[in-house]
């Protein structure tokens, strides 16, 4: 079944949670169709996991646009949303709507993803004027590292909770279709999540969420810069790449690899001649 707007907002009504995870490749994009996952996000984080940058704030459209294709030639039935990099739609709505676009027609995106709450409504009403549904992330948003002063949990006050509460209900009324909430307590998200009649989508924000994300290299074991303790690790592949990396490097050293079966054949006497 096709993964639409409408869908993901039926799992909501209905009670049935919604499936996401990071991607940003063509053969693991066919992997996540097969799986059956809903949402694959092509998030910001690669320039973290992908690129190797000590934050997201290096990340550029081109980049978004890049991996965000790759991606949707991997995957049909699977909903693909796709992250604003920071500063393509802080400083104004026109280059919100502008660089949404980009990342729908060029990206073959169907949803963009920004971050922020009360501040970006403007931005989120204008793209969701032209036709491009939202995804709003509010919380722990790592493009404002710098004015967090690191990867902190946040709405833990009563005064950070009510803003918490404030930037959910106003993403909605801007017409955002879906929330991240990152980093937030789960007694808060619960409350969250109850308020909206739009799907949330936890990542470190506990199990009442009406969906979750984790960063694919986090899940799978790939990737241990900083583990966040909201990770959990469904697979091993770090070790399975490992282990197959030293086993062909074994073979190849002492001649195994390739042996009879993976090379090709020509005539005897054709080499002879060649002598
Ligand atoms: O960039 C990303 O991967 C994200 C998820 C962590 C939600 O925004």
């Amino acid at each position: 079944m096709k993964n639409t707007v409408t869908t993901l907002q039926e799992q909501k009504n209905n009670g049935e949670k919604i499936t996401m995870i990071t991607c940003y490749d063509y053969s693991t994009a066919k992997i996540m169709e097969e799986s059956g996952i809903n949402i694959a996000l092509v998030g910001d984080s690669l320039g973290n996991v992908m690129l190797g940058y000590e934050d997201t704030l290096q990340v550029t459209m081109e980049d978004m646009i890049h991996h965000c294709r790759a991606v949707s030639r991997g995957i049909k039935d699977t909903f693909l949303v796709c992250d604003m990099p920071f500063m393509s739609y802080q400083a104004d709505v026109y280059d919100a709507v502008i660089n949404a676009g980009r990342l729908v027609q060029e990206g073959r995106a169907n949803m963009v993803k920004l971050e922020g709450g009360v501040e970006v409504c403007p931005q989120i009403e204008a793209i969701v004027k032209a036709s491009i549904p939202v995804c709003a992330h509010i919380g722990l948003t790592p493009q404002s590292i710098n004015s967090f002063g690191g990867y902190k949990v946040q709405g833990k006050t009563e005064a950070a909770a009510k803003k918490l509460i404030e930037d959910a209900l106003a993403v909605e009324k801007a017409g955002a279709s879906m929330v991240v909430l990152e980093g937030v307590p789960a007694k808060l998200a619960k409350m969250v999540t109850e308020k909206l009649t739009i799907p949330t989508i936890g990542i470190g924000a506990g199990k009442d969420c009406d969906g979750q994300v984790l960063v694919l290299q986090d899940m799978l074991g790939m990737f241990d810069d900083f583990v966040p303790k909201f990770v959990k690790q469904f697979g091993n592949v770090g070790e399975v790449m490992k282990n197959a990396f030293s086993a062909y490097a074994k073979e190849v050293q002492d001649g195994t690899f390739p042996g009879e079966e993976h090379t090709y054949a020509i005539d005897d006497d054709v080499i002879e001649k060649l002598y």
